[in-house]
């Protein structure tokens, strides 16, 4: 990757109103590539939130996991293209007709507005699943990383342009689908940092030596007394890391 090393640090804007995001996004200014808006901001505040980070010069990867029957996602797809996003997600496990064909209406949709088409990613298995959940709960027996290469493979088929996957299975991933392919990865916790809810972690230098393209970090930056000096922190663990 030759991206300048804080373009692929992804900021989650994790929280209920505009006046918070944007209170994050000023304190954050020139720290990050990107923000992320998922479906805690985007339920609350819309499509507006996109553009209003949009207008102040942000990117912004619209994290709302589309799992759905292919014509209902390819129209969220175009939905999102129109807006002018730099990324949206769809989950793997919709199947392959479903990625194939929204990728095709992204570009079709782009073209058709003469904009960028948005990078599209596939959602493998969560950074908040186990092992035991992924075989117990939701009943898939192949082991965890397998099963996270497998549908990246399916996603790399489709021709979507990355997934979204924990850093412990980068190195698979890479392996199996080449340097090109794009891997997003939240599941990012700097040493000493609470983990929340997440479970498949590792810290932001571990996951650039293994190859990730873009990180996804939200509480240990949104949550800290000092947001602009927790990214600059987790950017310079990055940069060390260099890869
Ligand atoms: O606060 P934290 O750093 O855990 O935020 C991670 C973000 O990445 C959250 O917005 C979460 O929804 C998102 N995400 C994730 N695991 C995935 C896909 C997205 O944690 N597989």
């Amino acid at each position: 990757m030759s991206l300048d090393v804080k373009q692929r640090l992804i900021v989650a804007l994790d929280v209920d109103t505009r006046t918070e995001a944007e209170r994050l996004v000023e304190a954050l200014e020139g720290q990050a590539g990107a923000f992320k808006v998922g479906m805690q901001l985007y339920n609350s505040e819309g499509p507006e939130i996109v553009r209003s980070l949009m207008q102040r010069g942000g990117k912004v990867f619209v994290d709302l996991k589309f799992h759905d029957i292919p014509n209902t996602v390819v129209q969220a797809g175009r939905v999102m293209t129109r807006l002018g996003v730099f990324m949206y997600n769809l989950h793997v496990a919709g199947g392959q007709e479903m990625m194939r064909q929204t990728v095709a209406a992204t570009h079709e949709e782009a073209k058709a507005a003469g904009v960028n088409p948005p990078l599209v990613l596939g959602v493998t298995v969560l950074t908040s699943i186990t092992p035991q959940q992924l075989r117990e709960e939701i009943g898939v027996d192949r082991d965890l990383t397998e099963q996270v290469v497998k549908w990246a493979k399916l996603a790399q088929e489709a021709g979507l342009d990355g997934v979204v996957a924990s850093p412990q299975e980068i190195q698979a991933i890479r392996q199996a689908c080449g340097p090109e392919f794009l891997i997003v990865t939240p599941g990012v916790r700097p040493a000493g940092s609470q983990l929340n809810d997440q479970k498949r972690v590792m810290t932001p230098g571990e996951a650039i030596a293994a190859g990730a393209s873009y990180l996804v970090v939200g509480r240990p930056i949104t949550g800290a007394a000092d947001p602009a000096a927790a990214a600059q922190a987790i950017v310079q663990e990055m940069d060390k890391a260099g890869r």
